[in-house]
């Protein structure tokens, strides 16, 4: 297929993100960004114009730092897609994001004086959700799932709610997903056609996502 995502621009979160208990300590997750930076770079080689937000994990990138945006929460994350998100052609929500934060996080490191620590949590917003919301009919979105049963129900559900074209789904499993250099991934798309993909390296997979990307912008420019 002809290169269409040349000068497109693409919005693109990675990483996980951070939530802090105390100055110290934090709640995060296993995701290593390598996925999503695969992808960064896989468009950013096709010659569109790649905006990084990124989780505090670093990963050897081809994309230029000054097209990276480095932050730690996912409100930080919230804050810097809100400058680009209008901007843009085509959003991919690849971080691995909290779901929660601390209520009252300690300005002080917490000491061991009880027998139990309670933390109250309370929601993130949801960056890929709220963005649907106002996504316009020539902007594509893509998301994430990594799901542990009731996979593509799941997926489906999350697609639908979050306004996204398409879903990539993965799996926890050894070698698939988070921290790995591998993946095996299924592309849900809207219209509800499936691929599923063999184990592959995360660039390899990177490239199988920016196809069917390529196959959405084809049929997006035919519409208008
Ligand atoms: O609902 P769930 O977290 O499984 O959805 C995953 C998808 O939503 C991913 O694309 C992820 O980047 C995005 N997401 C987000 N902000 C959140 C939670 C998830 O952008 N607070």
């Amino acid at each position: 297929m002809e290169n269409n995502l040349k000068g497109k621009k693409i919005l693109i979160t990675v990483d996980p993100t951070r939530e802090y208990l105390d100055p110290v300590r934090f709640i995060t997750n296993e995701s290593s960004g390598k996925m999503g930076f695969a992808i960064a770079d896989v468009l950013y080689n096709q010659g569109a114009e790649v905006i990084v937000v990124s989780g505090p994990v670093s990963m050897q990138h081809t994309v230029p730092v000054e097209n990276v945006v480095q932050l730690v929460t996912v409100n930080e994350m919230f804050e810097a897609c809100k400058q680009y998100f209008y901007l843009v052609d085509v959003a991919i929500f690849a971080a691995a994001v909290a779901d929660y934060l601390p209520k009252n996080p300690s300005n002080c490191k917490i000491k061991k004086s009880e027998q139990v620590a309670l933390v109250e949590f309370v929601k993130n917003p949801d960056i890929a959700f709220e963005f649907g919301k106002i996504k316009t009919s020539k902007q594509i979105s893509i998301g994430f799932a990594l799901e542990t049963n009731d996979v593509l129900d799941n997926a489906a559900i999350k697609l639908k709610s979050k306004s996204f074209d398409a879903i990539v789904i993965n799996s926890p499993k050894k070698d698939e997903g988070f921290g790995f250099d591998t993946n095996r991934v299924s592309i849900l798309k809207r219209d509800g056609t499936i691929n599923h993909y063999p184990l592959k390296s995360k660039n390899e997979v990177a490239q199988d996502i920016v196809y069917e990307l390529q196959k959405l912008v084809e049929s997006i420019e035919q519409t208008h």
